[in-house]
């Protein structure tokens, strides 16, 4: 079996995860939990996003996180901004990095960003200006790629569609959503091969959501395809607030248990990563959602 040598980690937990949250977490905690990934060798972190608080009330407080982090210099602290408004904020609260995020599947376009997916395109673009402009990278999620709470089926056209757009658009990396966690390796494979004639290979991230409690299989159909960039979640938080029922992102202890056991190098401690885990769940006040963080700290 080939894998790639390297996989970078995107660690999404601060964001996809705490944004589901309905108890209130302070900037502090935050704070502390990103500096805990980033202590255990994590370099690309979701720091927050900069969206309607009305819409998402706990990423509310994104700008005060920013503004609060120790920085390394080798680490990009990344922000989701669907506009210019969050894009701006962003911008000045110092984010190393940004990401527009656009959906295969129209009925999650408008209940996610409240537009049509050609409409989200058009909001788009002026963040891929401003952000040429002030030398910021930009990521593109597109959500829905394996079904939508809405529609159901996805066509994978529909998926490589919008991925060759924002790729075409100026973002270096598409991260590929399965934003309800329904798909499986089969389904990766399908969605890949489609996209992967699109967007080259090493741009293309995966995001799987473990509702179904495939994603780790999903990862691994998708390594074996190529792909190296791994979103994940510290101890699996998360959902999507916008996709009722989705459960949390794969737990980032439980890709790097296994991508050590495929002699995949990723640079991040897991000893270090499961305190950071441990910590933020003994925050909310919950089981740790990674089953190899629960088997190494019993
Ligand atoms: P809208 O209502 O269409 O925006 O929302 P608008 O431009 O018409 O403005 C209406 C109001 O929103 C105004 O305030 C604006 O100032 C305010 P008012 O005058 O009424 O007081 N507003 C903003 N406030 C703060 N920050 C902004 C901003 N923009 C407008 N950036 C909008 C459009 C996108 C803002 C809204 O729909 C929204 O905030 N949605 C939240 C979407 C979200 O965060 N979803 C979760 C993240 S996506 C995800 O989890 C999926 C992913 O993980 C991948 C996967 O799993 O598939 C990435
Ligand atoms: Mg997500």
């Amino acid at each position: 079996m080939k894998y790639p040598a390297n996989v970078k980690i995107v660690e999404v937990g601060a964001r996809d995860g705490l944004q589901n949250e309905k108890q209130p977490i302070s900037v502090a905690t935050k704070i502390e939990l990103i500096h805990k990934l980033v202590d255990a060798g994590i370099v690309h972190v979701e720091a927050g996003s900069f969206v309607n608080p009305k819409w998402v009330p706990q990423m509310a407080g994104s700008a005060e996180v920013f503004q609060g982090l120790v920085r390394k210099s080798n680490v990009t602290y990344a922000a989701l901004t669907p506009n210019m408004q969050g894009f701006e904020d962003a911008l000045q609260a110092g984010a190393s990095e940004v990401a527009i995020f656009g959906a295969a599947s129209e009925s999650f376009s408008q209940k996610n960003i409240n537009c049509s997916i050609a409409e989200s395109i058009q909001r788009f673009e002026p963040i891929m200006l401003a952000a040429k402009s002030a030398n910021i990278k930009v990521r593109g999620y597109v959500s829905c790629v394996a079904g939508c709470p809405y529609e159901g089926d996805i066509s994978v056209e529909k998926v490589a569609e919008v991925s060759r757009i924002l790729f075409e658009m100026g973002c270096h990396e598409i991260s590929l959503g399965d934003t309800i966690g329904v798909g499986t390796p089969a389904a990766v494979n399908r969605i890949l091969e489609a996209t992967a004639k699109q967007v080259p290979l090493e741009n293309l991230a995966v995001h799987f959501h473990d509702t179904y409690g495939q994603a780790l299989a999903n990862i691994y159909a998708a390594l074996e395809m190529g792909v190296s960039i791994v979103d994940s979640s510290i101890a699996g938080l998360g959902g999507c607030p916008y996709a009722k029922g989705a459960s949390g992102n794969v737990a980032t202890e439980d890709v790097v248990y296994m991508l050590n056991g495929l002699g995949v190098k990723h640079g991040v401690d897991l000893c270090k990563l499961i305190a950071a885990g441990n910590y933020i769940s003994h925050e909310l006040g919950r089981v740790n959602g990674s089953k190899v963080a629960i088997a190494a700290s019993s």
